[in-house]
């Protein structure tokens, strides 16, 4: 390693599942990530993770994004007006669909006024380098797939869903009106798997809605079986599709992306999107058949009802990311499911 300086890089949701994998590839990458979390959705654990597979004492600020007068002692221990923050990766949202529909007015203040709160404190410190954790959610059901970033967002379907639309509006006002700003809006598919040697990974609380965390637990022996919701749709076998990528692929596209945001040379504001997907779609079946193969076990499984507010197929065109970023997806859906297995396994004996 050569001696020269790690660039500062603030990580808000830096406990979290993607915050905390970016966080390593960042180290691996030669900066600096600065953790900040209020620990909402998160432990002290991953911290600790993130600090083992770095081998350094990564900073954490536990700090709320919406305490502005917080966050701005974490922007003045952390970057000085010589050594601004290289970026800001900004993963801290509330992302649970369901909870959104009870609870809207929670997810505006948190998700858009974190994000305005952030913004302004960035802007009183110079730093102008933002890559948001956007989602494929803005596109509803897509008219056709693979979607790419023109599609247009369709009216979203939860308050969650109108926090990205929104978000994403805010980042390209916001920018609009500074120069030099650079924005990456990343519209991530469906993250999935964990950090291969079982040190960090998705830590769900209660009952997982999402269906590789279920999945899991249902083949260790947690939960009961794992309900298909719908075998009835007009797929190839009946099961809705989604595109699958590995929870590292993506926290490497973090890194391509604030490299991308560090290279624009123009004094304009640049506001880009990247879908961040395999460009593959998978069936609920196909990812019970991956994780099968992969890991030997069984997945005790049922076909029940289809899920209101469920799309039917949506999987990405990444070929901008690939164009323009230099990233793609590299991982298989057998290897995360295995990792995805190797966590669920390691969470056990913790
Ligand atoms: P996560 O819940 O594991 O991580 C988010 C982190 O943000 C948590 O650690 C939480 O404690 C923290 N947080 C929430 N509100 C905060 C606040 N006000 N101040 C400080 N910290 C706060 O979720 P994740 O899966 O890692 O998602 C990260 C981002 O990616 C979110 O913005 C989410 O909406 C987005 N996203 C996730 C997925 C997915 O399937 N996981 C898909 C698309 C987009
Ligand atoms: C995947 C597939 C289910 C659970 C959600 C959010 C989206 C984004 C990613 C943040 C679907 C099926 C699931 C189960 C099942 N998050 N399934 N049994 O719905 O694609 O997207 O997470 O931005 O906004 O909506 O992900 O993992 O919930 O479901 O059959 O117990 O698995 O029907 O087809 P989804 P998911």
């Amino acid at each position: 390693m050569s001696d020269t300086p790690r660039l500062p890089v603030l990580v808000t949701g830096g406990a979290g599942y993607i915050g905390s994998h970016t966080a390593v590839a960042l180290y691996e990458a030669g900066f600096l990530p600065v953790l900040l979390d209020n620990l909402h959705n998160s432990s002290l654990q991953a911290v600790e993770g993130v600090k083992t597979l770095c081998e350094a004492d990564v900073p954490f600020a536990q700090v709320d994004v919406c305490d502005r007068e917080a966050l701005s002692s974490v922007f003045e221990q952390h970057s000085s007006e010589d050594a601004p923050f290289a970026g800001i990766l900004h993963f801290a949202a509330h992302k649970a669909v369901g909870e959104s529909v009870a609870h809207p007015a929670m997810y505006a203040s948190n998700n858009v006024g974190g994000l305005g709160t952030l913004l302004e404190v960035a802007e009183s410190h110079g730093v102008r380098n933002v890559v948001f954790s956007s989602s494929c959610t803005v596109y509803g059901e897509p008219e056709t797939v693979p979607v790419n970033e023109d599609a247009p967002f369709q009216h979203a379907e939860s308050p969650y869903g109108w926090t990205k639309q929104a978000s994403e509006r805010v980042l390209a006002d916001h920018a609009a009106t500074h120069p030099a700003h650079r924005v990456a809006l990343l519209r991530y598919f469906n993250p999935v798997g964990a950090h291969p040697s079982a040190a960090i990974g998705e830590l769900p609380l209660g009952v997982p809605n999402n269906l590789v965390p279920f999945l899991t637990q249902a083949a260790a022996g947690i939960r009961g079986a794992l309900t298909v919701f719908g075998g009835d749709y007009p797929t190839a076998d009946g099961t809705c599709i989604r595109d699958y990528l590995h929870v590292m692929d993506l926290a490497e596209a973090h890194v391509s992306a604030l490299q991308w945001c560090l290279a624009q040379d123009s004094e304009a504001h640049v506001v880009r999107a990247f879908n961040l997907g395999t460009g593959q779609g998978a069936s609920v079946l196909e990812v019970i058949e991956a994780f099968e193969r992969a890991t030997g076990e069984t997945v005790p499984h049922t076909m029940g009802d289809r899920r209101a507010g469920d799309v039917m197929a949506i999987w990405a065109d990444p070929s901008r990311a690939e164009k323009e970023l230099g990233w793609s997806a590299k991982r298989s859906l057998e290897t995360s499911m295995a990792d995805a297995w190797r966590w669920q396994q390691a969470l056990k004996t913790r």
